[in-house]
């Protein structure tokens, strides 16, 4: 995994385009580079395969965004990416990792399950589809595991 920057745009547009039902805009992305969000992509051989993207707010971060090429998909990328975007929050002292997903967006809901995320609410309507609203699943993964002493609160 490597940062992101404005040249990878067009690659990262191609692949959201065709992997996600509903699609961020290349001015979502640009804003989320111009933010200082983290921004990921996972390139080999020249090929973008996917990308991934996180906005810290103080000791609690983010994911915005994951995506993996159609072509790549099914082969452990999206895991190893998600892994590497969590490694990436541990060693800048995050205490945890919360996201929003569909919950018919069953390979995305699988794949935080599997990698250590639990259900910790529901917003109600929070997505707007064809049908009018889907909720929004509210996931997190505790980063800290008590043994490592950091952010813990003094009194
Ligand atoms: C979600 C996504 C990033 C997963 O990437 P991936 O590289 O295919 O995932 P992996 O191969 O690392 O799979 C990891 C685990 O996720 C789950 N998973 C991934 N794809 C799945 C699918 N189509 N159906 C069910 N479970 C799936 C499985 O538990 C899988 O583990 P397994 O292969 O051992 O069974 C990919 O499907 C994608 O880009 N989807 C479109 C974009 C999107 O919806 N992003 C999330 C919201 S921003």
């Amino acid at each position: 995994m490597r940062e992101m920057t404005s040249a990878d745009l067009d690659a990262v547009l191609a692949i959201e385009q065709s992997v996600q039902r509903y699609p961020w805009t290349r001015g979502q992305f640009a804003d989320s580079l111009d933010a200082g969000h983290w921004c990921h992509v996972d390139e080999e051989g020249g090929e973008l395969r996917g990308y991934a993207i996180m906005m810290p707010a103080v000791d609690e971060v983010e994911l915005l965004m994951i995506g993996v090429s159609a072509a790549h998909q099914r082969k452990g990328l999206g895991r190893a990416m998600l892994g590497g975007m969590l490694e990436l929050a541990r060693g800048r002292n995050m205490r945890r990792v919360l996201l929003e997903v569909r919950p018919s967006n069953t390979a995305a809901v699988a794949l935080y399950r599997s990698a250590g995320f639990s259900e910790v609410g529901l917003r109600r309507s929070y997505y707007r589809d064809a049908n009018g609203s889907e909720d929004a699943l509210v996931m997190a993964c505790e980063l800290l595991d008590g043994t490592n002493g950091a952010g813990e609160a003094n009194g």
